[in-house]
């Protein structure tokens, strides 16, 4: 398991462009109810289209997290489709993800662009949860760290993060969090064995050492992601460096996403 001492898991349910509105309402409060249970040992939340980012928000009850899947560097001005962290925060978003692999293959994203958002999410005090993986050539030529290390140190330099504390104010729940998400297990239904996920955790987690500090890297949450499933969460929440999920397709129907909860829940608490 994570180190709980330091790193309560977080399960976060990206419903990607899914759901109408009143689907994105009742789904919610569905999951509000069914996991209200599994909140003492996790932290949930889910992250819908920002169109319903109002309105769940204001159907926010303690326990449960509402992310943005997008956020803009800027404050405001001509950019047309985005919304900024400020917005955000007006409405009382939990946080946002930055960079899915996504939106780095359709819609441009770098890890520069990716590291102005993460300033633009620290400075209004909003979490965050930056997306960072491999594709499936540059792990089967072997740049997997390369990647995974590039990805981390061009954002942090491009965030230019003044003081990291600001992140880690609530005992257990750092603000800032990473989502190591393989490219090539994204919506495929397989998933990366919890070795490599595993290996590639504590690596990310040294990376963070040598550009923070032992005792940050030691307080953020890594997340997996890449066709996680209530059958396959707990072998992942088992591993030492894995601190919780980005569920992409299990977390659309919310029984799954309940039983993926109570699996991780399950052994969180062991
Ligand atoms: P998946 O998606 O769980 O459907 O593989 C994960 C993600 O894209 O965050």
């Amino acid at each position: 398991m994570g180190q709980s001492n330091l790193r309560k898991p977080l399960i976060v349910g990206n419903w990607k462009m899914n759901k109408s509105i009143c689907s994105a309402e009742a789904d919610f409060l569905d999951i509000s109810r069914r996991t209200r249970p599994c909140a003492k040992v996790l932290e949930i939340g889910v992250a819908p289209v920002s169109l319903h980012l109002s309105t769940l928000t204001q159907r926010r009850g303690q326990h449960m997290g509402v992310f943005s899947q997008n956020v803009h560097w800027e404050a405001e001005g001509a950019f047309t489709g985005e919304c900024s962290a400020r917005m955000l925060k007006d409405i009382n978003v939990t946080g946002a993800l930055v960079a899915h692999s996504e939106r780095r293959q359709m819609n441009a994203e770098t890890n520069i662009t990716a590291g102005q958002k993460i300033r633009a999410l620290a400075d209004q005090g909003l979490g965050i949860i930056y997306c960072v993986g491999e594709t499936l050539s540059e792990r089967e030529s072997g740049t997997l760290e390369q990647v995974l290390r590039s990805q981390i140190a061009e954002a942090l330099g491009a965030a230019q993060l003044r003081d990291l504390s600001a992140f880690c104010s609530h005992p257990r729940t750092c603000t800032f969090s990473i989502a190591y998400e393989p490219v090539w297990a994204i919506g495929t239904g397989k998933a990366a064995t919890e070795k490599e996920a595993q290996q590639a955790h504590r690596f990310i987690r040294s990376c963070l050492e040598s550009l923070t500090s032992s005792a940050f890297a030691e307080r953020v949450r890594i997340l997996y992601g890449g066709s996680v499933k209530p059958a396959n969460i707990g072998s992942f929440i088992r591993q030492s460096d894995i601190d919780g999920a980005l569920v992409g397709g299990a977390s659309l129907d919310p029984a799954s996403f309940e039983a993926l909860c109570a699996s991780a829940a399950e052994t969180a608490s062991f």
